[in-house]
């Protein structure tokens, strides 16, 4: 039987432009503009599970978008792995800063990627990991050696909170049930040191809405007589944060669990470099919540940013105008403990007990989510750490991530199994951003280190 090595070189074109297809669709789940793109995603992927070895695929009806559930069940007394992943894409704007576009998939080469990347939205975040594993199950079918049974489930929704997720998990606790949930949706330190993520950041996302004078009025005739909501809004947002930019909201780091010294000294032995860190991103310096070191305040400590922000005039030249409201999008990234809905509330009374009595604030939840952090010692844990050791050459590091997957707290809570994230993305992929791409050494590496995590999950489960 040839092994899973040359299985992805002779296969390997393939695989690229089945990827490559799956990516021209633009499954963009936040812009309704897309929304029949999003469901022709699904069918896409049922098709492709079906031809990989599923014994059955259905397109899963929800509220919202569809989910879609794949299963090969080989013997009930084996055990199950659950793999999880989305086929739902960010906005790909800003559209200009593109070097090609989104939905027109290109291999480029790199610095970091010179065997080349896929660049499109969605190539490392989430279709091109996901895909990894629709592969490496049809390799293990094709060589018959898939060792247990194997459930997909793929969603659209989660760049936009996984609202039907949690419907759909909540009313399928039995046809879900599993062993092991294993995911790759999340990054690795570099392409010559692996790592595996062992906690994920929580997340409440808020807008605020500050209104001032009943209309917009002329600056002059006006200004410095009434409140300016945009303002107001910039002063109440620059005090949330104290000058060592600790967070002022009252009782936001009360459940924060803090990391013994031990613990931080043990993540500090991660090989980071501060200066490559500041040019690849063109920064004079970092910046951050005093007393804490750069990998600290990404992963282990919680955050408040501006997402976006707006109000009054924004065209071309200048027009002299107090506007009646001003906006923002506001995001906070929690830690194990704390609570998104108690955080939620903490915020909402906070900001709006300090605004002047000169204008009224809204506050408007959008969607949120608990932390994650996963032991090391699970079987799990292990099984995906050989399985990397196994085709890297060196052991993977366990790192604590400052995304959020808020579904992987609420699989724990539901489906009560562990989640492993073998993550293949590099920070450097640019997700989110204008010329997302995905390595193709990553994407082939991830076929190749998945059958092997199969292989020991089950080795170490007898
Ligand atoms: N895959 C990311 C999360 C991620 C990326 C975790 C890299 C760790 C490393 C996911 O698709 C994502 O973008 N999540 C959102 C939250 C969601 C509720 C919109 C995020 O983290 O902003
Ligand atoms: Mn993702
Ligand atoms: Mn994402």
């Amino acid at each position: 039987m040839e092994n899973i090595k040359s299985y992805v070189q002779q296969h390997k074109d393939r695989f690229i432009n089945e990827l490559i297809e799956l990516l021209k669709i633009p499954s963009v789940s936040a812009d309704t503009a897309y929304s029949q793109d999003v469901i022709d995603t699904a069918e896409a992927v049922k098709v492709s599970l079906e031809k990989a070895g599923c014994d059955f695929v259905e397109i899963c009806d929800t509220p919202g978008y569809p989910i879609v559930y794949g299963e090969k069940i080989i013997d009930k007394s084996l055990p199950t792995v659950l793999v999880y992943g989305h086929y739902d894409v960010q906005p790909p704007d800003p559209l200009e800063l593109w070097t090609s576009p989104p939905f027109e998939p290109v291999i480029k080469k790199t610095e970091i990627h010179p065997e080349g990347a896929i660049f499109a939205r969605g190539s490392c975040d989430d279709k091109g990991q996901m895909f990894m594993h629709v592969k490496a199950l049809e390799y293990m079918v094709q060589s018959n050696t898939l060792p247990c049974n194997v459930k997909f489930m793929i969603e659209g929704e989660e760049e936009v909170g996984s609202k039907s997720l949690s419907w759909f998990v909540e009313r399928n606790q039995e046809k879900l049930k599993n062993d092991v949930i294993l995911i790759s949706d999340t990054g690795m330190i570099s392409n010559q040191q692996p790592s595996i993520t062992t906690g994920l950041r929580g997340l409440s996302y808020v807008e605020v809405e500050v209104t001032g004078p009943n209309r917009d009025l002329h600056s002059g005739l006006y200004g410095g007589a009434v409140a300016n909501p945009i303002n107001i809004l910039a002063k109440m947002i620059a005090s949330l944060h104290d000058d060592d930019n600790h967070i002022t909201i009252p009782g936001f780091y009360d459940k924060v669990q803090e990391l013994s010294l031990d613990e931080r000294a043990e993540m500090g032995k991660a090989p980071f470099n501060l200066e490559e860190y500041k040019k690849a991103l063109d920064l004079k310096d970092v910046y951050g919540e005093k007393g804490y070191v750069t990998n600290e305040r990404n992963s282990i400590r919680p955050t408040l940013d501006v997402n976006g922000i707006w109000g009054g005039y924004t065209g071309e030249g200048a027009k002299t105008v107090i506007a009646g409201k001003a906006f923002a999008k506001i995001s906070m990234r929690l830690v194990p403990n704390q609570d998104w809905e108690k955080i939620t509330e903490l915020f909402t009374k906070h900001f709006i007990s300090i605004a002047p009595a000169g204008v009224t604030v809204k506050v408007k939840p959008h969607h949120g989510g608990q932390g994650y952090v996963t032991p090391i010692d699970s079987i799990g844990y292990k099984a995906a750490n050989m399985a990397y050791t196994e085709t890297f050459g060196i052991p993977a590091i366990p790192v604590r991530s400052g995304g959020s997957i808020p579904i992987v707290a609420l699989f724990e809570k539901e489906l009560k199994s562990k989640t492993i994230l073998m993550g293949f993305g590099l920070d450097s992929d640019a997700i989110h951003s204008p010329n997302e791409h995905f390595g193709i050494f990553n994407y082939l590496k991830g076929i190749e280190t998945i059958p092997l995590f199969y292989k020991y999950f089950v080795e170490l489960s007898k």
